[in-house]
């Protein structure tokens, strides 16, 4: 089978890696990829929001199956532009129809969605420039602190959790004048919940779903999850506390629920659903959900998969996911991300990255990096996630972070305390 993998993360980089371990691969082509894909497919140095581009790429490389990484291009309805041209529909697309997308791309049909199908999630009331009165009397009533969400995609930066009245009420309007752009013409207020936060992944056609590994990522910058939301500084495979007893209620409460809600809505939903979860004194809400897989936690999450990847996204297309069983390594793993000093504010791109072959036994999954000649240079924010087994998190960890020693750019930074509340 050809594949067409669109994305340029670590979440990607990881993709390739298991895809490649697939005899079902014939050939893999990567677009736009990085510095660390170059061993495992064609990189091609194409924008996954360029459907055109994407179209005439898929045609001339005899593409069956495009995997998509990241949202953007789903939320701007890849999986719809492909379906509605006869010469491309062929193509299997991993990953939802626009609509099927909106339960990331707009937080305010997540919720109506999940109030519909009686999912768990945290109360909350909608509202939009017109309602401006409205929404900041509903703060003034509400218990503190208070969650408001950017409606639309604002690159993981449009939750504000506000700790007074004012604050809240200041944010709001600023929100509704346009802090996130189109994305906050409509905020979501809605309830804190306090818990630990968890996430769970499935592959789904609609109707049949299969639960990948479970994990658990660290999105502050700063050690004891302090300062501001990044993409993720690491993640750990399996949490322990999530059990068997919560995982049956996710299943029931929120799997179940949320598939059958996809039916009913009449979703074409082919690809990952992300459950954004946390745990409230032992029942699972949902936080938010996600139309992709995670960054970091694919990192993890593929690693201890041991089902072939390829057979699995290939039966979920074609409609046969019940025939597949997910088997899971009975190993631990932890993944650590090397990031630009100044990330998720300014950094700085272009450092030299050194060290990279004194790692052992570790897996270096590249995020931000590109080659320039024969040197590999970093080139976003995140730069490198190191990921290890071990017969526990800790010990994987312990390896992961005795890798981290050994690579080198110019300001790096990396936390130093990935699972410290497990
Ligand atoms: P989101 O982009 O919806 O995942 O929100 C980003 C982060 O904000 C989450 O990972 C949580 O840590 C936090 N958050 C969002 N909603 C809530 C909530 N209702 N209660 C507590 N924390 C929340
Ligand atoms: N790690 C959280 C996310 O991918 O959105």
């Amino acid at each position: 089978m050809n594949i067409l993998l669109l994305g340029s993360g670590g979440r990607e980089h990881t993709f390739a890696w298991k895809m490649r371990q697939s005899p079902l691969c014939e050939k893999l082509i990567i677009a736009p990829g990085n510095a660390g894909m170059t061993d495992l497919g064609i990189n091609i140095n194409i924008d996954p929001i360029d459907f055109q581009a994407v179209r005439i790429l898929a045609i001339a490389e005899k593409i069956d199956m495009i995997v998509v990484g990241p949202e953007e291009p789903l939320v701007r309805g890849i999986y719809d532009y492909f379906q509605h041209d006869l010469s491309v529909e062929h193509i299997a697309i991993v990953g939802p129809s626009r609509m099927g997308a909106l339960l990331e791309g707009s937080k305010a049909y997540a919720k109506r969605f999940m109030q519909e199908f009686d999912i768990p999630t945290a109360a909350y009331r909608e509202f939009s420039k017109e309602d401006l009165n409205a929404g900041l009397n509903y703060i003034a009533q509400q218990k503190l602190p208070i969650v408001l969400k950017a409606d639309g995609l604002a690159a993981g930066k449009g939750v504000i959790i506000c700790a007074t009245i004012t604050e809240a009420q200041q944010a709001f309007r600023e929100m509704l004048d346009g802090k996130f752009g189109e994305a906050s013409a409509k905020v979501v207020i809605e309830e804190f919940l306090t818990g630990i936060e968890f996430s769970v992944f499935v592959l789904t056609d609609g109707k049949d779903y299969k639960i990948l590994p479970v994990a658990k990522d660290y999105k502050r910058i700063g050690e004891g999850d302090t300062g501001p939301n990044t993409g993720g500084m690491g993640a750990v495979s399996h949490p322990p506390f999530v059990d068997q007893v919560l995982m049956q209620k996710v299943e029931e409460r929120v799997i179940k629920r949320t598939i059958k809600g996809i039916q009913k809505t009449d979703l074409d939903y082919k690809g990952f659903i992300f459950f954004g979860l946390i745990n409230v004194n032992g029942d699972p809400y949902v936080i938010e959900y996600n139309c992709r897989m995670g960054d970091p936690e694919t990192e993890v999450v593929f690693p201890r998969l041991k089902t072939d990847l390829v057979a699995l996204m290939q039966a979920m297309c074609e409609g046969r996911l019940s025939e597949i069983e997910i088997e899971e390594d009975e190993r631990a793993a932890a993944t650590v991300i090397l990031v630009s000093g100044g990330y998720p504010d300014a950094y700085e791109k272009g450092k030299m990255i050194t060290g990279l072959e004194q790692v052992e036994g570790s897996i270096v999954f590249h995020a931000g990096t590109k080659s320039m000649g024969n040197q590999i240079v970093s080139n976003g924010g995140r730069v490198l996630a190191i990921t290890s087994y071990g017969k526990d998190f800790h010990e994987a960890l312990q390896l992961s972070y005795k890798n981290a020693e050994k690579i080198q750019f110019n300001n790096k930074y990396y936390r130093k305390d990935i699972g410290f509340d497990l």
